[in-house]
């Protein structure tokens, strides 16, 4: 890699390094201890983890002489690489006092002056993939630490905020109306292709190879679904009729008693019933009804999807739209930490405000090969009873998604900002 790209990748180290710091700085040691579901991880865990990939993958193999600051890191702070030849630690992290704030701050600095000095120092194409892709990681994580966050914030009696100021009402606070657009289809190609012309262009090995597909004649709507909406969903009893319902869906409706998306509570100081819980505390529906719903899992999606009629996109048919709409949206850099009200146009939200379920499972791509190593192991292993989103939300930093990006998650998660996008044949 030349100089004038090493000195990019040193920089965006700093950059996103930073970030993660900047994120936390919100939070006492305390709210950085809390785990308050098997999906999320305490933010102190976020934080120490992300520094455990470079120090794992980066100045163990390649910082001549490197000495780790914790020998006991090594196996508490990784998370699930299984060929690393270590136990996965235990995932219930709740009484993580220590090691302390102080000292994974410490280990982030000490981590961060040895990064600074390799990358200084060398223009190894391997390590420069593998800061590449831990920078990602990192970026990842951040927005884990925003969704963990809120949950936490969410299950503690006092119901903090992240942030304090209600949400800007800087887009159209009156609804943009629903329009179905057509697309013709046809022989197209989706994924990426490595590029070799900038070496700091980044994907994930999920998103490779670029490969043919054929699709029919669709539509898809030119927003996300509202809160709005999704209230007749409940209002029409959408939870209660099995009919809209995957027939896991309906079982674990049943079993979890689910009535509303993740967050809403019922309340009757507001005019609709219902307020929402935000990172920036509770909101009434009122207020953000035309923004679109968020918090709903797969199987949520997909059941009101059936109840208006219209099914889920593809992945395939997402890409190819996104693939012509400017990169551009309500994601982590507007700052303000929830889905906004649509205007405009186009094909409006694919990216930013709240992830998209598609209709399509997690599986590589034909040819897929998995990084070698334990990198391998980063997407290639949960190819398996996981559904794809696409486009980033309003936690993903604005960097880090794109038009080919694959994220993935098990179709009952909710404490992701995650929405509705819907699509007819
Ligand atoms: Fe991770």
């Amino acid at each position: 890699m030349g100089p004038r790209s090493m000195s990019n990748l040193a920089l965006k180290y700093k950059a996103v390094r930073s970030m993660t710091h900047s994120l936390a700085a919100a939070l006492s040691p305390e709210d950085q201890m809390i785990q308050s579901c098997p999906e999320a991880s305490p933010v102190k865990w976020h934080q120490a983890h992300t520094t455990w990939f470079f120090e794992t993958f980066v100045l163990r193999p390649f910082f001549v002489n490197y000495k780790p600051f914790r020998e006991q890191f090594h196996r508490l702070f990784n998370s699930y690489y299984l060929s690393l030849g270590e136990d996965i630690p235990e995932k219930k992290l709740q009484s993580f006092s220590r090691p302390s704030l102080e000292e994974i701050l410490d280990f982030r600095a000490y981590v961060d002056q040895k990064m600074e000095r390799l990358l200084s120092q060398t223009s190894d194409e391997e390590v420069c993939r593998r800061v590449l892709l831990g920078l990602n990681h990192e970026q990842q994580h951040q927005e884990l630490a925003l969704t963990d966050i809120k949950h936490a914030f969410f299950s503690n009696p006092l119901r903090p905020s992240y942030k304090s100021g209600s949400l800007p009402k800087e887009r159209a606070q009156s609804a943009l109306e629903l329009r179905w657009l057509n697309f013709e289809g046809g022989l197209t190609e989706i994924g990426r292709t490595s590029n070799a012309e900038d070496a700091l262009d980044f994907c994930f090995d999920n998103e490779t190879p670029r490969h043919r597909v054929h699709l029919e004649c669709f539509q898809m709507a030119n927003r996300a679904v509202t809160c709005r909406e999704y209230l007749e969903f409940i209002s029409d009893d959408g939870y209660t009729h099995p009919g809209f319902w995957l027939s896991d869906g309906w079982n674990m409706v049943e079993e979890a008693g689910w009535e509303m998306p993740l967050y809403w509570e019922r309340n009757s100081d507001d005019e609709t019933g219902w307020r929402v819980f935000t990172l920036r505390g509770w909101h009434g529906l009122s207020e953000v009804l035309d923004t679109p719903v968020c918090h709903v899992n797969f199987f949520e999606a997909d059941a009101f999807a059936r109840w208006r009629g219209c099914r889920l996109p593809t992945e395939a048919e997402w890409e190819f739209v996104a693939d012509e709409t400017p990169l551009r949206g309500n994601l982590l850099d507007t700052g303000r930490l929830h889905p906004a009200a649509a205007n405009g146009d186009g094909v409006e939200q694919l990216f930013g405000d709240c992830w998209e379920w598609t209709a399509s499972p997690h599986v590589g791509y034909p040819g897929y090969r998995p990084l070698p190593g334990a990198l391998g192991e980063y997407n290639g292993k949960f190819m398996s009873g996981q559904m794809v989103l696409r486009g980033g939300s309003c936690v993903t930093p604005a960097d880090h998604v794109r038009a080919t990006y694959r994220n993935y998650f098990h179709p009952a998660t909710r404490w992701q900002f995650s929405g509705i996008r819907l699509a007819m044949d």
